[in-house]
């Protein structure tokens, strides 16, 4: 018996002892917090065409918001280059990011845009920690998903309209256009996808209690699916009607009192937003490219336009093609990847 346990003492030892020493691999040479970022490649300058107003001039000046975090960095640095390269006014364009660690990442965009016009906003994840309730993939629960629901909040009150974006997508048309879109009364503009199965977004015990379900009633139209990944928001309007308290009032009824869906930050939009969302042409977002939530299985567009994909889903066109698995559809990111991979580009860097 005593020889067993000691074995068992030696042999968690050496775990810990391993442990230990993974750990220090992971944070040596960093802020201690999060792993390494990756390294990019730099991307060329953008200059405006002509018939662009001044950059620099607010009334010519082009929103955007995207998040940044180390998992997906790779994916917003594609999704950036990406719509400057189709802009007709690229340096007109000016980039809010929200990050938990912004210091940071601010170097390696700029490092990669050295020309971006960009402002960084610290996310606080406190802030959403209490209020995630886990849902059915452990990607949509990370709390940075959560910041586009702060952005009217932590966006100086001279922005008045953002168009949001999420990190696993590629604009492939000149974003201006998406972004002068006629909102009228309405706080949000987004492709709307009304033959999509809305009762399936929320749970059983959603639509058999009245007091939850009522919530559509008055909207003013049938309330469809709509993808919170592109968004065009009047933030003016939102801050208006307090959106923010109301999104987080419908987190913390799933939270709290009663499990209403299934998916992360999306139903709260839905809840609030469905059946009031200024539709968008749905070319400015053919979603689902990750495949489904579960199995992440392929994708093909829709039918019509494209000016935005979007690798919503399971799969991220990144990692099928590090994998040498990629769907079909991956190879329409690959050209907007600016990752800078280890034994090609380092090696020249060092030569
Ligand atoms: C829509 O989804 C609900 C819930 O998952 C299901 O019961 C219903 O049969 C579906 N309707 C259609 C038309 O597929």
């Amino acid at each position: 018996m005593a020889g067993e346990t000691t074995g068992f003492r030696l042999r968690l030892l050496l775990l810990l002892l391993l442990a230990l020493s993974t750990a220090a691999v992971v944070v040596s040479g960093v802020g201690a917090e999060e792993e390494a970022a990756p390294a990019f490649r730099e991307a060329p300058a953008f200059r405006n065409g002509r018939g662009c107003a001044a950059s620099g001039d607010p009334a010519g000046a082009i929103h955007i918001a995207m998040t940044l975090d180390t998992t997906y960095l790779r994916g917003s640095v594609a999704g950036v280059l990406s719509v400057l390269q189709h802009a007709s006014c690229p340096e007109n364009i000016v980039f809010h990011f929200l990050a938990s660690s912004p210091r940071r990442l601010r170097t390696v965009v700029l490092a990669t845009f050295p020309y971006l016009s960009l402002r960084m906003y610290r996310f606080d994840t406190a802030l959403v920690r209490g209020k995630i309730s886990s849902s059915v993939r452990r990607a949509l629960d990370q709390p940075l998903n959560y910041a586009r629901i702060y952005l009217a909040d932590l966006l100086p009150r001279e922005v008045r309209r953002i168009l949001y974006l999420d990190s696993d997508l590629i604009v492939v048309d000149d974003v201006a256009k998406l972004w002068g879109i006629e909102l009228g009364s309405h706080v949000l503009g987004a492709p709307e996808y009304c033959h999509a199965n809305f009762t399936a977004y929320f749970t059983d015990r959603f639509w058999s209690d009245p007091a939850f379900s009522k919530v559509f009633e008055g909207r003013r139209r049938r309330p469809c699916y709509f993808n919170s990944g592109v968004m065009v928001i009047d933030l003016e309007r939102w801050r208006a009607g307090r959106y923010t308290g109301r999104l987080e009032e419908w987190m913390r009824v799933q939270k709290r009192r009663a499990r209403i869906y299934e998916l992360g930050s999306l139903p709260p939009f839905l809840l609030v937003f469905a059946g009031d969302v200024k539709p968008v042409e749905h070319r400015w977002n053919q979603h689902g490219l990750g495949g489904d939530n579960l199995e992440g299985l392929c994708r093909d567009l829709h039918p019509g336009p494209v000016s935005l994909l979007h690798w919503s889903g399971k799969g991220k066109p990144w990692l099928r093609l590090d994998a040498h698995r990629p769907c079909p559809l991956d190879s329409l990111w690959a050209p907007y990847d600016l990752l800078r991979r280890r034994g090609s580009d380092d090696l020249l860097a060092i030569s």
